[in-house]
């Protein structure tokens, strides 16, 4: 089997699950802690990759903050299979290097991002695994939303999930959980995970799991 690149999925979500509010509209769920925690560990990956949804809703810059964390910016990599990445986005503020992940149909372009553009409905993730590790991109921190993080998971692409807990609740049944998608029908079916690590970080924890595949 080819070699991929490791895959981390990151997300900090409430006491409840919940890693936005009702509205999809993001909130911090971070403390600083976990903030510095975040920030090295962007400083240690290749790539970074978000969902347009993401995009759309939080405007993430992606970068490494300076108060941090030492170190370069990683690829920023967005899932946007029908192009629809606002041209003001933080992704496309030139401050790093960023690749639009696009279906073959879009036609637009993103400067001064790069688009490589698969397949021809959602991203096929491990065809787009397969050419990032043809660039030499070796490790990709996945830092949401829901519906990527559960694509990763479902389809047995992530290697290790670190999920920071809030002591907060958020509540909303509308409320994007860590994991969204369709779901599975039966236990069976659900991606299973191995609690290899627990920290208290300020007033909140950080549990890390390994994938098992
Ligand atoms: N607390 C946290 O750590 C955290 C972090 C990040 C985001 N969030 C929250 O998460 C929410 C956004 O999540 P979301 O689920 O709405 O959007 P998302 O997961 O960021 O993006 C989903 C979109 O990505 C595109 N996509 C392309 N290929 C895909 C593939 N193979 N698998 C999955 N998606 C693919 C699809 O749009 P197209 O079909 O148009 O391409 C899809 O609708 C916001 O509320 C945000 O605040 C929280």
């Amino acid at each position: 089997m080819a070699v991929r690149p490791r895959v981390i999925i990151n997300a900090a979500m409430s006491v409840d699950g919940k890693i936005a509010l009702s509205d999809r509209n993001g909130v911090r769920l971070s403390n600083e802690e976990d903030l510095r925690r975040v920030h090295r560990l962007r400083a240690a990956v290749d790539a970074i990759l978000v969902g347009v949804g993401t995009v759309l809703k939080d405007d993430p810059k992606l970068t490494v903050k300076a108060e941090y964390a030492k170190g370069r910016n990683p690829l920023r990599v967005v899932l946007d299979s029908d192009g629809k990445t606002p041209a003001t986005s933080h992704v496309l503020d030139g401050s790093a290097p960023t690749l639009i992940v696009t279906s073959e149909e879009c036609e637009r372009t993103f400067p001064p991002a790069e688009v490589l553009r698969i397949g021809k409905d959602e991203v096929d993730l491990p065809v787009l695994l397969d050419r990032l590790e043809a660039r030499n991109i070796r490790s990709i921190l996945v830092e949401g939303g829901s519906t990527v993080i559960w694509s990763f998971l479902r389809k047995g692409l992530a290697d290790e999930l670190k999920v920071f807990v809030s002591s907060r609740v958020l509540g909303g049944h509308a409320a994007p959980t860590l994991a969204g998608g369709p779901g599975v029908a039966s236990l069976d079916e659900a991606p299973r995970l191995r609690l290899d690590r627990i920290e208290r970080l300020g007033d909140g924890a950080l549990l890390e799991y390994a994938v098992v595949r």
